[in-house]
């Protein structure tokens, strides 16, 4: 398995461009199975996920054609199966989305019950009672589930945490279902209502995307499209710590400010400073950073995916910050790793307390997780001495070419023992 290798202590300056958003572009990959024709992606992130989703709809029949390396054709004319590969599902929760599509285009579905980051139980209850409330009969069994109905019909559904997959999941079932459906509760994150843009494209009925009320009217089929996917807040905001951490001074190209509200509020409260200029999002930071609270909580609130590069932020801040982690019941596995690098952090059940110590010291980690891994990296960037980052496969889930767009700006990082590999 590879691992980064990274001298820190050098302030990163120049420019970054982000990519398109992982967690945007894995949904909408999984709706084009509900177009009876061609489907272009543009801005796809080059990355392992993204590589699991395109196999999974290779597997159920769907034609992939990779125009260039971010830029794919998807043609799901004649599908072959309602049944995603066991070994690609368990890999990546995320291949579970292609539920809700499958069951409105070929009136069944079976999939395993999914796999991906480690960071707590996430079960699939809330997609498996919307797709129940659109008329579906639902059977469990042998660690898969399987959903079936011949036309969905429109139904009303109370999701009692706003959950992003589920809200997804339900949304594309319903494109296609008889009537209207409401989705209350829904989730508010923008790569829903990327999603929705997407899906109304091809002909989908789609209001209320990105507020907590969600109205669906069916339509009879849906069409193909060309679509551009959106930049990723998170790759966005692991650069912006990037610049915090190391004292730098870092030119972000392709984000949306308005995705990054949430994070850019806390980096201002610690005294990083952030500027919309013309070409891009300006992070600059001076000195040590202030302490501050955060509680990760759905969107527009503090988002869970950035709260482990926070933590490594914090951890050299000048004095005591307390994490609160409300989203996923077990995400403080890069607390042990960044202790090992001299962070002072205590777990008290979902709070973090950390106490702010003036440098960090390398030492070999291990990432447990996508975000983990990169806390780890930032921790490292600010560290003199050499780290090894080690369990980087969890890392390249979610950021393209990391080592290379932390190179031109300056690090010194090197990836030892793996290569990244195409899409498809
Ligand atoms: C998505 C993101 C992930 C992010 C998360 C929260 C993708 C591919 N991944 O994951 O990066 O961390 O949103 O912003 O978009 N839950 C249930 N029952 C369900 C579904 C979820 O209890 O049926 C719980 C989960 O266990 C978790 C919480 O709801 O505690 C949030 O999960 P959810 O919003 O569904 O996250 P994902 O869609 O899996």
């Amino acid at each position: 398995m590879g691992r980064f290798v990274l001298e820190g202590g050098i302030p990163l300056r120049g420019t970054v461009r982000i990519s398109g958003a992982k967690n945007a572009v894995l949904p909408i990959l999984a709706a084009s199975l509900l177009a009876g024709d061609k489907c272009t992606i543009k801005g796809m992130p080059e990355l392992d996920d993204v590589r699991t989703i395109c196999l999974v709809l290779d597997a159920l029949g769907a034609q992939l054609e990779k125009n260039d390396s971010t830029r794919v054709t998807v043609h799901s004319g004649a599908l072959v199966s309602c049944e995603p590969p066991y070994e690609l599902v368990r890999k990546m929760r995320a291949s579970f989305l292609v539920m809700g599509p499958l069951l409105a285009r070929m009136g069944k579905a079976k999939v395993s019950l999914p796999g991906g980051c480690a960071i707590g139980t996430r079960p699939v209850d809330l997609h498996l009672k919307g797709f129940e409330a659109l008329g579906a009969k639902i059977s469990t069994g042998h660690g898969t589930v399987q959903a079936e109905a011949k036309r969905l019909k429109g139904g009303r559904i109370y999701l009692d945490f706003p959950s992003v997959g589920a809200t997804e999941n339900i949304m594309m079932a319903a494109t296609l279902a008889q009537g209207e459906t409401l989705i209350e509760n829904a989730a508010e994150e923008p790569e829903v209502v990327d999603l929705a843009n997407f899906l109304n494209a091809m002909g989908a009925r789609i209001k209320g995307a990105g507020t907590k009320i969600v109205k669906i009217t069916g339509v009879k089929d849906l069409h193909g499209t060309t679509y551009t996917v959106i930049p990723d807040r998170i790759e966005a905001g692991t650069y912006m710590i990037a610049a915090a951490i190391t004292r730098g001074d870092l030119l972000l190209q392709n984000v949306i400010i308005e995705h990054l509200k949430p994070l850019i509020a806390k980096l201002q409260e610690m005294g990083v400073k952030v500027k919309d200029e013309e070409e891009g999002l300006r992070v600059r930071m001076g000195r040590r950073p202030r302490a501050v609270d955060v509680k990760t909580l759905p969107y527009p609130g503090f988002p869970t995916d950035m709260q482990p590069q926070i933590m490594a932020l914090l951890s050299l801040a000048r004095g005591t910050s307390i994490i609160i982690e409300t989203v996923f019941e077990n995400r403080f596995m890069h607390v042990a790793e960044l202790k090992r690098m001299g962070a002072n952090i205590r777990i008290e059940g979902r709070s973090a307390v950390v106490e702010g110590v003036p440098r960090l010291t390398a030492a070999p980690v291990r990432a447990t997780d996508l975000r983990a891994g990169a806390a780890l990296i930032l921790g490292g960037l600010a560290t003199e001495g050499i780290t090894e980052v080690n369990g980087i496969e969890h890392v390249d889930r979610g950021y393209v070419a990391l080592e290379k767009k932390l190179a031109a700006a300056g690090a010194r990082i090197k990836r030892v023992g793996t290569a990244e590999g195409p899409i498809i």
